[in-house]
């Protein structure tokens, strides 16, 4: 492992039967960096993040955080090492308010039930973890959402409610799910800022998107995937003007 390397990706691949999604795809995140992973729709992103975080079972290749290969822990444990994620489509649960929501990103860090702890009846870890989910919240600025339901806020909100989830649990590799998808240019704005102050906190970032503007106003390297291959990989300025990769987007 390379010195500075928190995530190294090694020669992953993964089929779904005759669709190969992921073909030998291998690149590293280091500490402190911003990596964004773009690509047309069903490149494979998705498919690499859930390898990454156990939801899927590589045909081969691995995964190394921090040293360790992540292929030997569950998706459970992940939180436990120092990762967490969101999700592509938002997975808050309607039931519970925003503050509730926020506490099940502790859940394997907590030694009683999780969900005794959210219904109050665990009184002495409750209060420990309302304070962390206040804190993330002031930290994010959607403090003033604790108390209320998903479906009372503001789809941007939600976004943030979500990566407030993810950050809870204090990681050291945040990896985020196209968290700009359907926002629009002001929840845009505020995201790209929300992102930079989780970075300037010691997160190393892994980023999937779509859009290419975004990627380039806020990551420090970039990797293309297209049809399961990685196809580029540098600076944002060095891909965006990378022949295979124009190419790429404008089959689309
Ligand atoms: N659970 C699954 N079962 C079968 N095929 C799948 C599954 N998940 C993904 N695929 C296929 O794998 C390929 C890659 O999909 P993936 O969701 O990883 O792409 P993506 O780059 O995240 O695309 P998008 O930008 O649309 O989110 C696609 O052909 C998709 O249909
Ligand atoms: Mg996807």
């Amino acid at each position: 492992m390379e010195k500075g390397d928190i995530l190294k990706i090694k020669n992953i691949t993964k089929h779904f039967g005759g669709v190969k999604a992921v073909d030998g795809v291998s690149f590293s995140v280091r500490e402190r960096q911003i990596k964004a992973l773009v690509g047309p729709n069903g490149a494979g992103k998705t498919t690499l993040f859930n390898i990454v975080t156990g939801l899927y079972k590589a045909d081969s290749g691995e995964v190394i955080f921090k040293g360790k290969n992540l292929f030997s822990y569950k998706p459970y444990e992940l939180i436990n090492l120092g990762i967490s994620r969101t999700f592509q489509n938002i997975q808050l649960v309607d039931a519970l308010t925003v503050k509730e929501n926020i506490a099940l990103g502790l859940h394997s860090k907590i030694k009683s039930n999780p969900v005794s702890v959210i219904l109050g009846l665990n009184k002495g870890h409750e209060k420990g973890v309302f304070e962390k989910v206040e804190r993330v919240c002031r930290f994010l600025k959607i403090e003033d959402y604790l108390y209320k339901y998903p479906n009372q806020i503001p789809f941007g909100i939600k976004r943030l409610v979500e990566i407030a989830r993810a950050l809870v649990s204090e990681p050291e590799l945040l990896l985020l799910d196209e968290p700009a998808a359907g926002l629009n240019e002001d929840e845009t704005e505020l995201l790209l800022k929300s992102i930079f102050r989780i970075w300037e906190r010691g997160i190393s970032i892994l980023l999937i998107e779509h859009d290419m503007e975004f990627v380039t106003n806020c990551s420090h390297s970039i990797v293309v995937m297209d049809s399961g291959k990685k196809i580029a990989e540098g600076l944002p300025s060095e891909v965006m003007n990378d022949y295979r990769v124009i190419k790429a987007y404008m089959g689309e």
